[in-house]
């Protein structure tokens, strides 16, 4: 069975058989949330809702979710991780709970494919519940739902098999909040046991056995509680079901692969990597079979970052810092397997193909990605060149001063300065006779890692959905730029990105020039005055057609069927939109734009204030 029929048999399950509404996946790159770089999982977009917002499309859904986790890039090259993954979700907001969230999963395991399941064996299925502690109590009521099924719970001397229910604490078994605050709660994890042969440690592990025998396929939370900011967990009135199945390792198990590159959803793109590495096939390693999952990786994921609704190029910091990372590993990974010159656009155009019919904006910005990528690619193989020549130009001193040892502070510096990774700096070390002071870069670089972990508690701090003060007031302001750019430059202005934090609102659009001192001054005055008109800012539900009747901009492509939110600020815009909002413009300050620059091609980039 392939990927995309999966995708489609579990949307179909959820929404033929249980009444679920499908709805569109979010931006890989979280519109309005400074406090996180990229949606990681699909209860992501839903956060409001978890905590009993009003979804327009109702309480039972389910999707596909472009998902990217940035945790474990290192990890990347063995044959579990994945860096971009498309988590399949069903969610309940207040609807059902764990007894028919249960139900649903294990039905949809094992029936039969004709019947609309994944026809998976049941003996080979075991799943964990939390145990209970000081936070919260053992969840009995999933593991009463499990014996409901025929599962039994793991005795004393029990070996690992199918059918029985593990209990673990809040590591295994808890999941959430995505930030410092917000909804989570216990959870039940499914796992499907992909090899009966087990390790030493299965028997005694269970379920949590990190072997690769079981395997987790699905996890259902439970979001009874709220982690409020004195780290006490709340009870939430709204009982929630968020579910996640990632795609890729179900793919490999419905074709009985060991890792999902051997699956359709990688195949090309490594059979391109071995063709242009074939010269050095021969001497091919284990460490072939890392580069070429990283590169296939890597590229995928650049891929889905830069073709994506808010898109993102590489740069020195934020989401452009990883995607800047993932590129320059993928080729220096490809150089280690000789593969000469330009080729990540050959890999690119691969996943392009592949995804192009359920991301269409894959095809839609294809000609973005393709020269985002071959620009850094360029510009990073002149870094490499660049830092063999500053090696060689060190390598005299070093030489002449019969050296045996490159510092640690040199090589980090290679490394820092000049991109130059740290492998290349030891390779060409070896070749001149010397050797680099790797515990001196490690202090290096672990002085350096500490300084910018420091800045990333501080973006993370505050919890996943900020809807600060300071952030809601920059969303409504947004509404209100967009509306004022179409008056002064053109009904062509569109919305192409929005990113906010506690300090500034930022806000990319469609327009060909740059804006002149006058069309900015313009721009600024029609917001101050409809600021201080005192508009109140009103919410109403209403079908896409009613929406578009009334004039709203936004994405019209939605599915969401019934019903979407229409934000109106007084009589001056209207827009289809999730909020949060201010209720008064009044609520806003003076307004200021501090930067207009360009953001890609024909797209421009305004950087503003409340003052
Ligand atoms: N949000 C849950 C997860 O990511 C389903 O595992």
């Amino acid at each position: 069975m392939l990927a995309k029929e999966i995708r489609q048999k579990y949307i179909d399950f959820f929404v033929k058989k249980y009444d679920h509404k499908q709805i569109d996946g979010a931006s890989l790159i979280p519109e309005n949330d400074p406090t996180v770089l990229f949606t990681t999982a699909g209860m992501h977009p839903l956060v409001p809702y978890l905590l009993g917002e009003k979804h327009a499309a109702g309480k039972r859904l389910v999707n596909a979710q472009k998902c990217v986790r940035t945790d474990d890039i290192d990890e990347v090259g063995d044959t579990t991780h994945l860096t971009f993954f498309e988590m399949m979700g069903n969610w309940s907001l207040g609807d059902y709970f764990k007894e028919e969230s249960i139900k649903m999963s294990y039905e949809f395991l094992t029936l039969p494919i004709n019947d609309g399941g994944l026809g998976l064996d049941p003996s080979r299925i075991a799943v964990s519940c939390f145990i209970g502690d000081e936070d919260a109590a053992r969840d009995e009521e999933a593991a009463k739902a499990w014996e409901a099924l025929g599962f039994h719970r793991k005795k004393d001397g029990d070996e690992l098999c199918g059918g029985l229910i593990y209990f673990y604490g809040k590591k295994e078994n808890w999941w959430g909040p995505a930030g410092q605050t917000g909804p989570c709660g216990p959870d039940t994890e499914i796992f499907y046991i992909v090899d009966k042969e087990k390790c030493p440690k299965c028997d005694e592990m269970g379920v949590a056995c990190d072997c690769g025998k079981p395997v987790e396929i699905w996890n259902n939370v439970f979001m009874q509680y709220n982690k409020g900011e004195d780290g006490l967990f709340v009870p939430l009135t709204q009982k929630n079901v968020d579910t996640g199945l990632g795609l890729e390792r179900m793919t490999a198990i419905m074709q009985n692969k060991n890792t999902a590159f051997e699956t359709e959803l990688f195949a090309s793109a490594i059979g391109k990597i071995r063709e242009l590495a074939k010269n050095n096939v021969e001497n091919a390693n284990s460490n072939f079979a890392e580069s070429e999952r990283i590169i296939a990786d890597h590229l995928r994921a650049s891929v889905f970052i830069i073709g994506d609704r808010n898109g993102v190029t590489p740069s020195n910091t934020d989401q452009g810092y990883v995607l800047r990372r993932l590129i320059r590993r993928a080729i220096r990974h490809a150089k280690k397997l000789g593969i000469q010159g330009e080729f990540i656009s050959e890999i690119a155009k691969i996943y392009i193909d592949l995804y192009k019919d359920v991301y269409p904006e894959l095809e839609q910005f294809k000609e973005k990605i393709i020269t985002t990528l071959q620009k850094e690619e360029e510009q990073f193989i002149r870094t490499l060149d660049q830092g063999e020549k500053e090696f060689e130009k060190i390598l005299p001193h070093l030489l002449s001063n019969n050296q045996k040892i490159l510092s640690g502070r040199l090589a980090f510096k290679l490394y820092d300065t000049y991109g130059f990774p740290i492998e290349m700096t030891v390779e060409l070390a070896k070749e001149n006779g010397l050797e680099v002071d790797m515990n001196g870069y490690q202090e290096a670089f672990d002085k350096h890692q500490e300084l910018s972990r420091a800045g990333a508690e501080k973006k993370f701090k505050g919890g996943l959905a900020d809807n600060s003060e300071a952030t809601t007031a920059f969303h409504t302001t947004t509404h209100m730029l967009h509306e004022a750019l179409r008056q002064v430059l053109g009904k062509h202005v569109e919305q192409r990105g929005s990113n906010i934090t506690a300090e500034r609102l930022r806000f990319d659009f469609s327009h060909p020039d740059k804006m002149t001192p006058e069309e900015i001054k313009k721009v600024e005055d029609i917001i101050n005055t409809e600021i201080a008109k005192n508009h109140e800012v009103k919410m109403e539900e209403m079908t896409v057609e009613e929406a578009k009747a009334k004039g709203a901009m936004g994405l019209f492509e939605s599915k969401y069927g019934e019903k979407v939110k229409v934000y109106s600020i007084g009589d001056f815009s209207v827009e289809i939109c999730g909020g949060p909002h201010v209720k008064n413009t009044g609520e806003l300050g003076k307004f200021k734009i501090k930067k207009e620059q360009s953001s890609s091609s024909g797209i421009r980039r305004i950087k503003a204030v409340l003052e």
